[in-house]
């Protein structure tokens, strides 16, 4: 089979091919003092055709933008970061191929360019559209260069490469730059997948100058997680406490034949933390299925436990549920004049679709090769813009309340009742047959707008029937049905930290704390078992740096490694030992292109999965930093044997 090209794998505008480009937007942000958000010039020229009258202006914006009064441009409509606009006077732009609109507002202030616009299209009255390419936003006055270039490789040769660390090693003697292992024992018959896993990361573990032969055994007395390898010229043996210890001691094996294989090795190894997590967002932005083949061969590499996908949200719906068609049909594909219009980057072309059952069947069996547990999740009863539009008995009509979510979505809650019941079970049964593998399934919960039920009748007649007040209260109901829906499929539930608030037959198996390294310890003292991903260190959208052209979120303040690799889980008080471990989380709402995802997600993946797998990071930025140069990344394939004998 062809190597994917991973370049061609992530659309920007639409689908590929869908439509030519045939004019260009242009912005420019200017900084104002004080708390003003400052504001954006932005200047639409066609190539070789006229602006008609009756044009008007759709873009999607990274932070939402609006016009100022008494602008060139009145809003039409706005939806989140999608704002439509047509030119005033309604004669500005005849007969020109430019429109200048001087005075476009964000409601916060532009740290980044990917706060500007990033997708922009003209829609002309008769229906068709031309998408325009977009010029990231520039900065006026330009901001000085950095003091230094960024690092573009290794600043000096590590002793060893391997990462995560392991809790012990010792080695001497030549080092080995070509080996092939040779199976001589193996009973957990882990050894295939880890090999195919290294040759699709560009690391050729089957031949080679020199032969190891390994003997692989599983003696449960090692203790939780743990498994020895040592080698001895030719011979190799792993110890493993069960087959999943195995399949991280092998991946350890792969990255040493990786570096270079030395004479003598003793590892003696076992994770700190359980659950060693990466959460990817796949609603916000389409990632081909490949793509997410990708990411967990990544995870895996780093003998990461977990890999949530958030397979849904008000941008999309992805993944396909028997009984209600309409939500992977109209919910997984957005696009002007769909159901769901572009949001989020996306431009007026189709762009995503649900994932097929197939695709997700591959995930699941790739993942269990390679001892990564997919936790997958449905976000309700919020970020349901998406399946309110294809589902539409899932809200009311005769909801007053226009109650916004944070991010700029009126009404995006479920109504509670009948109908959301149903859809409740069949969606997360739909989730629990997807993904047979699973032990948990995560129900979101996050975010729910404040006001929310408070004016809708339907959700008033409910509060009658279960003596509930209409409004906040109604999400531990929501919950409380979706956990039983998840209990009833035989397996556990997890939420973001604001499931906390409800108190739940079911417990759940873990929450997420997310807001801030606060909220860690909150979720501790409360009782719960907690995952730790707070967003200033743990969120791998926010930017690594302040500066205008770097890619990411600034909601969390900027996140440089060290901000990633100092967070302390040791810290926290956790008699109980109920801190299962951490979770980066990677948001797609930046996410324009692999490059921008390989840019955010590493090296702080390296130093997540480092931190919970050895409890100690603190202080290891530039260790961690400069061994990530040996490891994959989305784009970049494995070449260490290439390096020569570091090891
Ligand atoms: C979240 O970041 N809303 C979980």
């Amino acid at each position: 089979m062809m190597a994917p090209n991973y370049h061609s794998l992530m659309p920007h505008n639409g689908q590929p091919g869908h439509e030519s480009t045939r004019g260009v937007l242009r912005s420019t942000y200017r900084r104002t003092t004080g708390n003003e958000p400052g504001r954006f010039e932005v200047t639409v020229e066609l190539i070789g055709e006229q602006l008609a009258p009756g044009d008007l202006l759709g873009m999607c914006t990274g932070n939402a933008i609006r016009p100022a009064e008494a602008s060139t441009a009145i809003e039409v409509e706005s939806l989140a970061t999608r704002l439509t606009l047509r030119p005033e006077p309604p004669d500005l732009i005849e007969g020109t191929n430019r429109w200048t609109i001087p005075d476009l507002l964000p409601l916060w202030p532009a740290t980044h360019a990917n706060d500007g616009p990033v997708s922009a299209w003209i829609e002309r009255g008769d229906g068709t559209t031309i998408t325009l390419e977009v010029v990231p936003a520039e900065l006026d006055p330009a901001e000085p260069p950095p003091d230094r270039p960024a690092s573009t490789g290794p600043t000096s040769r590590p002793a060893s490469n391997l990462l995560p660390r392991p809790m012990t090693m010792t080695s001497e003697g030549t080092i080995r730059t070509r080996t092939a292992v040779h199976i001589a024992a193996d009973p957990t018959g882990r050894w295939p997948a880890v090999a195919a896993l290294a040759g699709r990361l560009g690391v050729d573990v089957a031949t080679g100058d020199t032969t190891l032969n390994l003997h692989v055994a599983v003696d449960p007395d090692l203790g939780d997680g743990r498994y020895d390898l040592s080698i001895d010229g030719a011979t190799a043996r792993l110890v493993a406490s069960s087959p999943r210890a195995a399949t991280h001691g092998m991946i350890t094996l792969a990255q040493l034949v990786a570096g270079g294989v030395p004479e003598r090795v003793r590892i003696s190894d076992s994770p700190q933390y359980d659950h060693r997590g990466l959460s990817v967002d796949l609603a916000r932005r389409w990632f081909e299925p490949a793509v997410v083949e990708r990411l967990i061969d990544l995870a895996a590499w780093r003998r990461l436990s977990h890999l949530q996908l958030h397979l849904t949200d008000d941008e999309a719906w992805r993944i396909p549920v028997d009984a209600f068609p309409a939500l992977a049909e109209v919910g997984g594909t957005r696009g002007h004049g769909l159901a769901i219009g572009p949001l989020c980057g996306s431009s007026a072309a189709p762009y995503g679709r649900a994932y097929t059952r197939h695709e997700i069947a591959r995930w699941v069996a790739q993942a269990e090769g390679l001892a990564v547990e997919v936790v997958p999740e449905i976000d309700i009863p919020g970020h349901c813009y998406a399946a309110l539009v294809a589902v539409p008995e899932l809200r009311d009509p005769d909801d007053t309340g226009g109650v916004r979510s944070v991010q700029g979505f009126n009404d995006n809650v479920l109504i509670p009742g009948p109908a959301t019941t149903r859809f409740l079970q069949e969606a997360f049964g739909s989730l629990a047959d997807l993904f047979p593998n699973s032990s948990v399934l995560h129900l979101g919960g996050d975010e729910v707008p404040p006001g929310a039920w408070t004016k809708s009748p339907l959700a008033a007649e409910y509060g009658r029937r279960h003596n509930v007040e209409p409004g906040p209260q109604m999400a531990g109901y929501l919950i409380a049905d979706a956990a039983q829906a998840i209990a009833d499929a035989g397996r556990g539930w997890a939420g973001w930290q604001e499931v906390a608030e409800f108190s739940n037959a079911i417990e759940p198996s873990y929450v997420v704390a997310w807001t801030s390294r606060a909220a860690i310890g909150q979720m501790l003292d409360r009782g719960h078992r907690v995952i730790a991903s707070p967003a200033d260190a743990y969120y791998l959208d926010m930017a690594v740096d302040d500066r205008w052209t770097t890619p990411g979120h600034s909601w969390a303040g900027s996140t440089p490694m060290a901000a990633t690799s100092d967070l302390d889980l040791a810290g926290y008080r956790d008699t109980a030992g109920s801190l299962l471990g951490g979770q980066a989380a990677i948001w797609g709402e930046h996410i324009s292109s692999l490059e921008a995802l390989d840019e955010l997600l590493l090296p702080r993946l390296d130093a997540v999965a480092e931190a919970l797998w050895t409890g100690k990071t603190a202080g290891r930025a530039n260790d961690i930093s400069n061994r990530s140069h040996y490891h994959p990344t989305v784009l970049r394939q494995a070449s260490l044997a290439a390096e020569g004998t570091h090891r």
